[in-house]
C-alpha cells in the first residue's frame, strides 16, 4: 500500500483506514512490540468500538495485524491494557506464558437505557494472532458509576500480585488480584487532587527511577482528563508523583498545581508498554495524537488520528521539583537520512538571517542548541510558505516556550483549532536546546532533553515545504544545529 494520501504521516503510527482513537493494550512479548488501538472499521468518525493491531520489532515500522477484539453480546471495546502472564496465574495457558488483555465492556447505546462499562478479560496463546474472549465476562462492575473505564493492569512484584487502575468518573481505583479473573477493590484516589476539567479517564501507574539518582524511584499517575466544552484546551493529559504499596497511591505533591504531561493541544490518553525492558528502567509512552475537542472534523480522507512518535518516561530534579521528563526513543534515529543532513556549529545570527534558508522538507528532525544571547525571542518557523507557518518560539524575557498554529494550514474545521499556547521555561546556563520532529501533519517539540513537550496536529499544505530560524531583538549565537531529513517507514 501507498499510504501517500495528503496528510498522511511517514513515521507515526496510523491506522490503514478509518478510524483510530486512543492506544491500547500495548506489551512487549517474545521480540514483539505489540500496538492495539481504539478502533472504527467502518467509518472515520468515532463508533463501536473494536481493537485494532500491529505489532514492531523496533518500535518503528509497524505491520498491520486484523482486528484483534470486537463487539460481542457484552458491547463495545473500550480502551485498555495487556500484560504477559509469565507464570499463567490465569490458568489460560496450561503452564505457559500468555498474553491477557483487560478491557472496558460498554454497552451499546442507545439499546440499554444508562449504558454500563464493565472490565473484561481475553486471551491469546499465539502471540496475539488470535484472541478468545474470557467466558467469565465482564469480570469487574460497579454499576454505581457510569464512568468505570480503561483498565491497567501491572504485576505489582513486591507484593505478587495483579494491580489493576482503572478509572471511576472523577477518581482513579485500584484493585487487586491473583489471577486476572478475581479483583478485590483497593483504594481510590483522586477526586480532590489535580485537574478535573473533564472526566478522568485512562490512567497508568508506573514507578521510574530519578535520573542521576542512584536507587531513588517514584510512582507516577497518568490520568488524561475529557473535553470541557467551555475550555479552549479540550482533552489533555496530567499526572502526579508519589508513592505506591502495592494496594494505595499518595501524592507527594505539596500544593495542588497541576503537573500537565504536554503543553500542547495533541496528546491524549496515552500510557506505556507493559515488559518492555529498558536499560535505565525507563518506559515507553505513546499517546493518541488528537483532541476529542476536534478528533472528529481534522481534514483527513481516508483515515482519521495519528499516535505520538514512541517516547521513553523518566524523573528528573528539576528546580521546581521532580519532574516527568520525555525523550523521543532512540531507535527512531534509524530513520535518519545522514547523507541528506544539514550540521552547524557555532554560528552567530542576527535579525533577518535564516541558516535554514536552503532546508526544504516535510518529514525531518531538528536538534538545536541556542545560546540566546541578546535576543529578545528566537525560534523556528517551520512547513513555510508565503501563506502558512508553524512558529515555535522562545520569548527570553519571559522565559516562554509557544507555539502558534494559528497560520499553519487548514484550520477552518473547528474554531479551536487554530490557537497559540506556551509554557514557561528556564534556559540552562543561557542555551534553550529544541528537538523538534517535523511530520505531514504534526509538531512535536522537545525542549532541554524532554523537560518540556509541545504536541501539535497542523494540516499545511504540502508544499508549505520552508523552514526558518530566527532571531528578534538582538543577536543568538548557534551552538549547534543538526536537520536530519526522516526516511518514511514506508520505505
Ligand atoms: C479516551 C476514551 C476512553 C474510552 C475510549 C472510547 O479517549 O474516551 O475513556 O475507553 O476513549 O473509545
Amino acid at each position: 500500500e501507498a499510504y501517500n494520501e495528503k496528510y498522511r504521516p511517514q513515521y507515526h503510527f496510523t491506522p490503514p483506514a478509518m478510524w483510530m482513537n486512543d492506544p491500547n493494550g500495548m506489551v512487549y512479548f517474545q521480540g514483539e512490540y505489540h500496538l492495539f488501538y481504539q478502533y472504527h472499521p467502518e467509518g472515520i468518525t468515532w463508533g463501536p468500538m473494536h481493537w485494532g493491531h500491529a505489532v514492531s520489532t523496533d518500535l518503528v515500522h509497524w505491520e498491520h495485524l486484523s482486528i484483534a477484539l470486537k463487539p460481542d453480546h457484552n458491547g463495545f471495546i473500550f480502551s485498555g491494557s495487556a500484560v504477559v502472564d509469565w507464570s499463567d496465574t490465569s490458568g489460560f495457558f496450561s503452564g505457559q506464558p500468555g498474553l491477557v488483555a483487560m478491557f472496558t465492556h460498554a454497552d451499546q447505546y442507545p439499546e440499554s437505557e444508562r449504558p454500563r462499562q464493565r472490565q473484561s478479560l481475553a486471551y491469546s496463546a499465539d502471540k496475539g494472532r488470535t484472541w478468545v474472549m474470557y467466558e467469565g465476562n465482564p469480570v469487574l462492575c460497579n454499576e454505581q458509576i457510569t464512568d468505570f473505564r480503561d483498565p491497567k493492569v501491572f504485576w505489582y512484584t513486591a507484593g505478587g500480585h495483579w494491580v489493576m487502575v482503572v478509572a471511576a468518573g472523577d477518581r482513579i481505583q485500584m484493585y487487586t488480584s491473583s489471577n486476572l479473573k478475581d479483583w478485590t477493590y483497593a483504594s481510590e484516589f483522586g477526586a480532590a487532587e489535580g485537574s478535573h476539567d473533564g472526566v478522568w479517564e485512562c490512567p497508568d501507574l508506573i514507578e521510574l527511577p530519578v535520573e542521576g539518582k542512584d536507587g531513588i524511584s517514584k510512582w507516577v499517575l497518568i490520568v488524561s482528563i475529557g473535553d470541557h466544552p467551555e475550555l479552549p484546551e479540550g482533552s489533555r493529559t496530567q499526572y502526579f508523583i508519589g508513592s505506591f504499596n502495592g494496594y494505595s497511591f499518595m501524592s507527594e505533591s505539596s500544593d495542588n498545581s497541576v503537573l500537565w504531561l504536554d503543553y500542547g493541544r495533541d496528546n491524549y490518553a496515552g500510557v506505556t508498554w507493559s515488559d518492555a525492558h529498558r536499560d535505565k528502567q525507563e518506559k515507553i509512552f505513546i499517546g493518541w495524537m488528537s483532541n476529542w475537542k476536534y478528533a472528529n472534523q481534522t481534514p483527513t480522507s481516508t483515515w482519521r488520528s495519528a499516535m505520538t512518535i514512541p517516547r521513553e518516561l523518566m524523573l528528573r530534579e528539576t528546580e521546581t521539583g521532580i519532574r516527568l521528563v520525555q525523550t523521543p526513543i532512540p531507535e527512531l534515529q534509524k530513520l535518519r537520512l545522514h547523507e541528506q543532513a544539514v550540521h552547524q556549529k557555532n554560528i552567530t545570527i542576527s535579525p533577518g538571517e535564516n541558516p535554514l534558508e536552503d532546508m526544504n522538507g516535510v518529514t525531518y528532525e531538528l536538534v538545536c542548541e541556542m545560546e540566546l544571547g541578546d535576543a529578545s525571542e528566537v525560534g523556528f518557523k517551520l512547513r513555510t510558505s508565503p501563506q502558512e507557518e508553524t512558529v515555535i518560539g522562545y520569548q527570553t524575557a519571559s522565559q516562554t516556550l509557544y507555539v502558534d498554529r494559528s497560520k499553519s494550514g487548514e484550520s477552518s474545521f473547528h474554531h479551536a483549532f487554530p490557537c497559540r499556547h506556551e509554557v514557561q521555561v528556564q534556559p540552562k546556563k543561557g542555551r534553550i536546546l529544541f528537538h523538534i520532529y517535523v511530520d505531514h501533519s504534526s509538531i512535536e517539540v522537545f525542549v532541554n532533553e524532554g523537560e518540556v513537550v509541545i504536541t501539535d496536529q497542523i494540516f499545511p499544505n504540502p508544499a508549505s515545504t520552508g523552514a526558518e530560524l530566527y532571531v528578534y531583538g538582538g543577536e543568538s549565537r548557534v551552538v549547534s544545529l543538526s536537520y536530519f531529513p526522516l526516511q518514511s517507514m514506508y520505505s
